[in-house]
């Protein structure tokens, strides 16, 4: 199991100003905590709560027709693309990023074990987007075009070009090549992909785009590339028990999601740095970057009062950001909590041959890569501990399905409970959709006529 050590948090280590007394708040908070955990457990099989992603560790059905359709296809593709934006992509490029093995679309198909390379598309970019379609042979790709409204400016866009492209390359098959996954029932692209005949697969009701993940909107891309989803299924549901321990002092999302809304609410650190002590993890924090500001950035609380809350999460990857961020954190405004994600044992050990002994280099000969990021990794935590800069760490065994499965639900979980501390809607995103649609507006959309002209005497202005 993936552990959580705050002990950097405590006002023994930083001092009082900055620092909590954690026994003491745990206490305070067990029984408020205690609830939090018992009613979302509770409300989440209830319709209308956005609560199915709590599910999703249990759906054997699902897994049951991505590998279905993963293994019939398999030998069929060299390409697998992905179009989706925010939700829909990010956990994708996350889990992807950090279980394949680097390099992944640079290796042969032997060194990928057959499996095909994947592209994942979240930006209307015209320039990346046409360098892909030039480099892909649409005839061995597969895309996977994932959208859970169904109508999304940016996603749409994208399928409507490829969708295009590949009928004039590849004729009535090209409908072969596309695989749809959208909701069961509602929104053009469901409405498209049943006149078309794609097969399709959905994003479950209640889910929303950023709580995806383990539906067949990740799903299906991991099993297209050959992970192993029974394992990721595992950590899920191992996780999901442990969280469902109600003690304040036995679940790891409770505790970090109370250090969070403390360190935010009374010791004034708004802003929520996420920094793996791993390249494989770098796109965890994007991932995770989403879920919390989407999540907990609201306007009004549950009783309609204005409240403009929600800490501001910002991505960094150790070591590389010691060198460029680092400086800040330590003697800076003192206004952050960092979250440190430390891999105690990598897949590779590599060491640094014992060259250079008698130069100033020469004390890293014999040692490891491995012991230099982790000697990193504790120092840096040690020396903003002595700046009296809150930290915690997320201490992972190894990255692989069953851990990553782990810590992606893990932190789920504590933000749906840092939400309920907030006493905000963590699952609506108001703010999206308002710039959702302007851009309808703008690009001339239906029904969106007075927008326009709204938006376009603010632009004058502007
Ligand atoms: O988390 C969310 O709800 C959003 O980030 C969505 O995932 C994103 O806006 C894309 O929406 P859709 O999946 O409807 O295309």
């Amino acid at each position: 199991m993936i552990s959580l050590n705050y002990g950097n948090v405590n006002s023994i280590v930083i001092g009082e100003e900055n620092g909590l007394n954690i026994e003491q708040e745990f206490l305070e908070y067990k029984e408020t905590i205690s609830n939090i955990i018992a009613d979302l457990n509770q409300r989440k099989d209830k319709l209308g709560q956005w609560l199915q992603w709590m599910n999703l560790g249990y759906s054997e059905e699902t897994v049951w027709y991505v590998k279905e359709f993963a293994s019939m296809v398999k030998d069929r593709f060299d390409n697998v693309l992905i179009l989706g934006i925010g939700g829909s992509a990010l956990g994708g490029i996350a889990v992807t990023e950090a279980l394949l093995k680097p390099y992944w679309n640079l290796l042969t198909k032997e060194q990928r074990n057959g499996y095909p390379r994947i592209f994942f598309l979240d930006n209307i970019d015209p320039d990346s987007m046409t360098g892909l379609l030039q480099i892909l042979d649409l005839n061995k790709t597969l895309v996977n075009v994932i959208t859970k409204s169904g109508s999304t400016a940016e996603t749409m866009s994208q399928y409507m070009i490829i969708k295009d492209l590949m009928e004039k390359e590849l004729g009535d098959d090209y409908r072969k090549n596309i695989v749809a996954t959208t909701d069961q029932r509602i929104g053009v692209l469901r409405q498209l992909a049943d006149q078309e005949g794609y097969k399709t697969f959905v994003v479950p009701d209640d889910v929303g785009g950023r709580f995806s993940v383990f539906s067949a909107v990740g799903l299906l891309p991991f099993a297209l590339v050959g992970l192993d989803i029974d394992r990721i299924m595992s950590g899920i549901k191992d996780m999901d028990l442990a969280l469902k321990n109600t003690d304040i002092f036995e679940n790891i999302a409770a505790q970090g999601a109370l250090i969070n809304y403390l360190m935010d609410t009374k010791k004034g650190k708004n802003i929520s740095v996420m920094m793996p002590y791993s390249s494989r993890l770098k796109y965890i924090s994007d991932w995770f970057v989403q879920l919390w500001a989407e999540s907990l950035g609201k306007e009004v609380n549950k009783n309609g009062e204005k409240v403009n809350v929600g800490p501001t999460p910002v991505k960094a990857l150790g070591a590389t950001d010691q060198h460029s961020q680092i400086q800040l954190y330590n003697e800076g405004p003192n206004n952050k909590l960092i979250t440190f994600i430390r891999v105690n044992n990598f897949d590779n050990s590599l060491e640094i041959p014992r060259i250079f002994e008698y130069t100033g280099i020469g004390y890293l000969g014999g040692k490891t890569v491995n012991d230099l990021i982790n000697a990193e990794a504790d120092s840096t935590r040690v020396a903003l501990a002595d700046y009296n800069r809150p930290t915690m760490t997320i201490n992972i065994d190894r990255v692989d399905e069953y851990n990553i499965a782990q810590l992606l639900y893990m932190l789920e979980v504590q933000t749906a409970i840092a939400g309920e501390l907030y006493n905000i809607d963590t699952f609506n995103q108001p703010g999206v959709e308002q710039a959702k649609n302007y851009t309808y507006a703008l690009m001339g959309r239906a029904g969106y006529e007075d927008s326009a002209q709204n938006l376009k005497s603010k632009m004058i202005t502007a």
